[in-house]
């Protein structure tokens, strides 16, 4: 059966969606089928591997609001072993649309990937900077969520609002929701927020917090920008290699 993780906090710009994308294409390099699952109407992980939003007449909106067949909406992307569910603008509006249609609305997501009829080793899911309800359902159909932590300033603020999001999910609807793991990223040694950051979070997220951490690597913005998974646009790089040994960290997870 596939892991499906969720990457998510709600702060802005902390990381989420190179994540996601380098995530995947690290997963797909090392031969798992990968289905990235964009959840954020910027829409910016369909751009990282390659798709122009614009283009796309389906999206996950319409597997959210409109029972599309989300083996159709699925599209290949340049790299082998990588499939994305596309988002878009549209997102941004389906939240009156998935409450007036259901008096589910938190399972959605979950429900369609359960009609999913290509097998796949690993979801990777992109959520939006918010706690609303693309980003429940996203928790809701996940079996653990990878949280990065960019060391910054109330980067801790931000870890306490998601372990608590977290814990209402595990309570009320996905009681199997696990902690996949707490990623320091933009890692920068010369600063001494930095370190900080990392002392703190490793102090108290000892055992759930990856050894990898990701540096600030200007390949990473880089690769985004031209619609090239890093892992492909500079195999090389700080940043590349770092994802690779965040994906190795993952498989390991896999005994679990
Ligand atoms: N390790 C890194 N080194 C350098 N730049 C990075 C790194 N990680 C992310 N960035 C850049 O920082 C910005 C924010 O990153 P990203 O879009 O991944 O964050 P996000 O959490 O998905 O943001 P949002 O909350 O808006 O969805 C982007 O311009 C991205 O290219
Ligand atoms: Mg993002």
């Amino acid at each position: 059966m596939a892991r499906i993780i969720a990457i998510a906090n709600q702060k802005g710009g902390v990381g989420k969606t190179t994540t996601a994308i380098s995530l995947s294409s690290s997963l797909a390099h090392f031969n798992r089928r990968v289905l990235l699952i964009d959840m954020d109407p910027q829409g910016n992980s369909s751009r990282g591997v390659g798709t122009d939003i614009t283009l796309i007449a389906k999206s996950v909106y319409d597997v959210l609001t409109k029972d599309a067949d989300i083996n159709k909406i699925i599209r290949r992307t340049a790299m082998k072993n990588l499939d994305l569910l596309p988002a878009n603008l549209k997102l941004a509006s389906t939240e009156s649309e998935m409450i007036n249609r259901t008096n589910q609305p938190f399972f959605l997501l979950k429900n369609s990937l359960s009609n999913l009829k290509k097998e796949y080793d690993y979801m990777i899911i992109d959520c939006p900077p918010s706690l609303g309800l693309l980003n429940i359902n996203a928790l809701v159909a996940s079996s653990s969520v990878l949280i990065p932590v960019q060391c910054e300033y109330f980067a801790m603020e931000a870890v306490a609002q998601i372990l608590a999001s977290i814990s209402k999910i595990q309570s009320s609807y996905n009681p199997d929701l696990g902690i996949e793991g707490f990623l320091l990223t933009m890692y920068d040694p010369r600063t001494r927020l930095g370190t900080e950051i990392t002392t703190q979070v490793r102090g108290l997220f000892k055992e759930n917090t990856f050894l990898t951490q990701i540096p600030r690597n200007i390949s990473l913005p880089e690769a985004s920008a031209r619609g090239i998974p890093v892992t492909l646009y500079r195999p090389t790089s700080s940043g590349s290699l770092a994802y690779l040994s965040l994906a190795k960290e993952v498989m390991d997870h896999e005994e679990r």
